[in-house]
């Protein structure tokens, strides 16, 4: 990816406007050294997979205040780990989790880097391990969830439905992730699409993208993502 193009704006936007989440380093942090933490960055995305942010903050608290590390969480017993769970639902994931930890501490207590190894582990799909290698390892994975699908659709007005624009969205955040700050990238995508580019009356006015946006253009972005009928 060049130095044009949507990424330095998103970014500016993310400097000024990110949220402060408990698994998250801000911006500022990071430029002067401070690294993220793998463990961390696993155990808020596997709860982030099927839960808000606002319900896995006080479970994200609890789990690290608990279990700091991985050696931690694998020393563990799998009892206390879906007791300290319990609520946040689809209890495979925490089994998972368990698994994941045993065996990343059995083998070292080091995360795979690359989205392939990290895709090989429990728990693990191809959203996951572009998160992890992007947040974590600063690889420059393309990391597409369901805000991030809305917020490209409209940026290109796809008039596809989406089920079967998929790859073609897939292919544009590709070409759009930068080679430097791709976790931080990462994460203004999922920011934009929470706070201002949101399903219903996205805030248009406020958003970094408006002069990059197709979708503003037809004065209805709502319109975006396109839905089959049922
Ligand atoms: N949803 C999934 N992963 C996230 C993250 N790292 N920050 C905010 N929302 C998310």
């Amino acid at each position: 990816a060049g130095s044009g193009g949507i990424a330095p704006h998103l970014l500016a936007w993310y400097d000024a406007h990110h949220r402060e989440l408990p698994w998250r380093i801000a911006p500022r942090a990071l430029a002067s050294g401070t690294k993220p933490n793998p463990y961390r960055v696993w155990l808020s995305e596997v709860m982030l997979q099927q839960t808000t942010v606002e319900a896995v903050k006080a479970y994200f608290r609890a789990f690290v205040e608990k279990w700091p590390d991985v050696e931690a969480l694998a020393a563990a017993s799998t009892e206390d780990v879906m007791k300290a769970w319990a609520g946040l639902g689809y209890y495979s994931r925490a089994r998972n989790l368990k698994a994941c930890a045993d065996l990343v501490a059995r083998r070292g207590g080091s995360f795979p880097d690359s989205e392939a190894s990290l895709r090989e582990l429990p728990g693990i799909g191809a959203y996951t391990a572009a998160a992890i290698a992007a947040i974590a390892f600063d690889r420059p994975a393309a990391v597409v969830d369901g805000n991030v699908e809305r917020v490209v659709s409209r940026l290109f007005s796809i008039a596809t439905p989406l089920s079967e624009a998929k790859p073609e969205i897939r292919a544009l955040v590709e070409r759009m992730v930068p080679d430097k700050r791709p976790g931080d990238f990462a994460q203004a995508m999922m920011d934009l699409g929470a706070t201002i580019c949101t399903p219903r009356r996205p805030n248009c006015m406020l958003c970094p993208l408006r002069a990059d946006c197709s979708a503003i253009l037809s004065g209805d972005p709502e319109r975006f993502p396109v839905r089959l009928p049922k």
